[in-house]
C-alpha cells in the first residue's frame, strides 16, 4: 500500500473525531443513568432515548421507570460498545497510517508531488552533449584586445594559470574560448562542406552548433607561443605547453575534455581544456550524464 501525505488527512482526528467526541460525550451522560446529577433514579435525558421509547404508552409509574431504565441502560451499553469499537478502529487505522508513513518513507517519497524527477537522459548529437550559450554579461576577456572571452570564473583561473606558466618560461596562448551558435555553425557546416566531410566524420573534430563545450564559456583551446606549428594538432602533446598543462592544469581547475580514446568517441584534442572549478561548471559538464 502506498501512502501519500494527502492520505493522512483521511485519518486526522478532526474530520472523524468530531462525531466520535459527540458520541463519547453523550454516552458519558447516557451511560450513567443510575447516577443523575440530582441523585434520583430518573431515566436518561430525552436526547439519549430513542423516539420509539419516548412514545411508549403510559404505564404504572414504577414498572414504567424500570422498563425505561432497563431499555435506556441497554441502549447506552450498546452505544458505548459501538463507540468504543469505532474509537479502537479509528486508533488502529491512524496508528497503521503513521507507521507506514514513518517506516516506509520511500513510499511517501515516490508519491509525493515534491519528489525530484529522475534525471532525464542527456541530449546528445553525434556523440556531443547539448550546451546553451553563456550570457554575454557573464563573459570576461582573456586577451588584451578582448577578442577571446571565457566565463568570468574560468577567465580568472585561466589568467592565473597563464601567469604561472609564464613564470616557468612556458607560453600558453589562447586560440579559442567562448563560441556562439553562429561561430559553431560555421565551424561545423561550412568547414564540413569545404572539406567534403560527412556529418559523422566532421563531428569527430567539431561539434554541431548547440553541442560544443565552447558555448558554455568554460572551454578554451590552448596553443604554445614558442611552437605554433603544433597548435590545434595532435602533436601539440609534444609541446612544452602541453607538458606544463598536464602537470599543472588541475591546480587551476582545468581538465582535458577529449583525451585519447575518450568515451565520447571525439578525436584526441590535447589543446582543448575546460574549467570545472565551480558548481555551475561542474553541473554543466557532469550532471545528467550518468557520470560521477
Ligand atoms: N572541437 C570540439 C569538439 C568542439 O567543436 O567543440
Ligand atoms: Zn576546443
Amino acid at each position: 500500500m502506498k501512502i501519500a501525505p494527502g492520505d493522512l488527512t483521511q485519518f486526522t482526528i478532526p474530520s472523524n473525531n468530531s462525531r466520535l467526541c459527540v458520541g463519547v460525550e453523550r454516552l458519558d451522560n447516557a451511560g450513567t443513568p443510575e447516577k443523575p446529577s440530582d441523585g434520583s433514579n430518573s431515566p436518561p435525558t430525552v436526547d439519549d432515548i430513542p423516539v420509539a421509547l419516548r412514545e411508549t404508552p403510559d404505564l404504572p409509574s414504577k414498572p414504567r421507570t424500570n422498563v425505561a431504565l432497563l431499555v435506556g441502560s441497554l441502549t447506552a451499553l450498546g452505544l458505548v460498545a459501538l463507540a468504543a469499537g469505532g474509537f479502537v478502529a479509528l486508533r488502529m487505522q491512524r496508528s497503521q497510517t503513521v507507521t507506514l508513513a514513518t517506516e516506509n518513507p520511500t513510499s511517501v517519497a515516490q508519491t509525493s508531488p515534491t519528489a525530484l524527477p529522475s534525471a532525464s537522459p542527456a541530449d546528445t548529437l553525434l556523440n556531443h552533449f547539448a550546451y546553451t550559450e553563456a550570457p554575454q554579461a557573464e563573459l570576461a576577456p582573456i586577451v588584451p584586445d578582448g577578442s577571446i572571452k571565457m566565463r568570468q570564473a574560468a577567465a580568472k583561473a585561466y589568467r592565473e594559470m597563464t601567469a604561472a606558466a609564464q613564470q616557468e618560461g612556458v607560453s600558453l596562448v589562447p586560440i579559442s574560448g567562448f563560441r556562439s551558435l553562429a561561430d559553431q555553425k560555421y565551424l561545423y557546416f561550412d568547414v564540413k562542406a569545404d572539406r567534403n566531410q560527412d556529418a559523422t566524420e566532421r563531428a569527430k573534430v567539431s561539434a554541431p552548433p548547440g553541442y560544443s563545450e565552447h558555448h558554455t564559456g568554460y572551454a578554451v583551446d590552448i596553443g604554445d607561443g614558442n611552437t605554433p606549428a603544433l597548435n590545434l594538432n595532435p602533436d601539440f602533446d609534444k609541446s612544452a605547453a602541453y607538458r606544463w598543462l598536464k602537470a599543472n592544469a588541475n591546480r587551476y581547475s582545468f581538465e582535458l575534455s577529449f583525451p585519447k580514446n575518450n568515451r565520447q568517441g571525439v578525436s584526441y584534442e590535447p589543446w582543448h581544456w575546460r574549467f570545472a572549478g565551480d558548481i555551475q561548471s561542474l553541473k554543466t559538464f557532469y550532471k545528467a550524464r550518468g557520470q560521477k
